[in-house]
């Protein structure tokens, strides 16, 4: 058995989805056994064919699996094309991957890679929590042979940032997001408590790039719109890690501040999608980062992506 964490990346990729994809791709740490797609920052097929092109171009052979194209109850929301930008990487046009699809669905995909490696596959959704909803309404004994699920999404003691309660992957679909808290199996949840704190100028892109002349210059060119998005909401230029820092929370935990508390989602009314920690429910508890060693975490994003470009090299012998 590998020592590596395997791990399942559930994306909707998407600017810093494709951060957290390449910094997966590039720490010697992980093995990504697949890519699984969902709708969100883009629409599905969009976000199939961004997950095979940035596999492609990572020289990076995992699954590529496309995932549900809409919530299970709600009508779906627009893609947050602002935030990412026509085609989910900001400035840059339509991407052509040569390769297909999995056959399987992404559900079926989890279930079977789970039961496959019992014990050993962490999955970790950074977009919304559709696909995995789906696989345990298929395959409650999910619970059971997958190690953890790692969340990018919520925010437990911070306000949203698509309404004053709901963060854009849950808000995404909430409906999903309850099934999945409430199942009984470890949930890590690196939401908007933690992830908003960690950001990087531009100055840091370009050591990125400096580092990794072909995947650093990638990152760099789609941070730009990021940015400006950033800048529009927060008066700041930089950009938000959310995604990696779910990534970063798999290989290093010990970076981040934990509370224990079940965790229930509003599925109606004004604070739809709102993530909310109560101790009264029975429920398994679910793991809150609350705190986060910035510094530590942005300066791992930084030094591991920078290698982007020496890994692929490595693939590619
Ligand atoms: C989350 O929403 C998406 O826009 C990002 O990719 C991230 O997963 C942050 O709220
Ligand atoms: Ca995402």
């Amino acid at each position: 058995m590998s020592d590596k964490h395997k791990i399942i990346i559930d994306t909707d990729p998407g600017i810093d989805d494709a951060m957290a994809i390449h910094l997966a791709f590039a720490d010697p740490q992980i093995e990504v056994v697949g890519l699984t797609c969902i709708f969100g920052n883009v629409n599905q097929e969009q976000a199939t064919r961004n997950a095979l092109w940035l596999a492609e171009s990572a020289h990076y052979h995992c699954d590529v699996v496309s995932g549900a194209s809409q919530p299970l109850v709600q009508a779906p929301n627009e893609p947050s094309y602002y935030v990412h930008g026509d085609e989910g990487f900001g400035d840059l046009g339509a991407q052509s991957p040569v390769g297909a699809a999995h056959e399987l669905d992404a559900a079926d995909y989890i279930i079977q890679m789970c039961h496959a490696h019992p014990g050993e596959i962490t999955l970790c959704p950074v977009g919304p929590l559709t696909n995995i909803a789906i696989a345990l309404q298929r395959d409650p004994d999910l619970v059971k042979v997958v190690k953890s699920v790692v969340i990018m999404g919520g925010a437990a003691f911070v306000p949203g940032n698509v309404t004053a309660y709901a963060e854009a992957n849950i808000w995404n679909d909430p409906h999903a997001a309850e099934i999945v808290f409430a199942a009984d199996w470890e949930v890590v949840m690196i939401g908007l408590d933690v992830t908003s704190q960690v950001t990087c100028s531009e100055d840091d892109y370009k050591l990125i790039a400096k580092g990794s002349p072909k995947i650093g210059q990638f990152i760099l060119d789609i941070s730009q719109f990021y940015t400006r998005f950033y800048h529009s909401v927060l008066g700041e230029e930089v950009c938000v890690l959310h995604d990696p820092s779910a990534i970063i929370a798999i290989t290093n935990p010990e970076l981040f501040d934990y509370r224990r508390e079940p965790i229930a989602v509003i599925c109606d009314g004004d604070e739809i999608g709102q993530t909310v920690p109560d101790s009264s429910l029975s429920r398994t508890p679910t793991k809150i980062a609350v705190g986060v060693n910035v510094d530590k975490v942005k300066g791992l994003y930084l030094s591991r992506s920078a290698k982007a470009d020496a890994a692929k090299a490595r693939r590619s012998q």
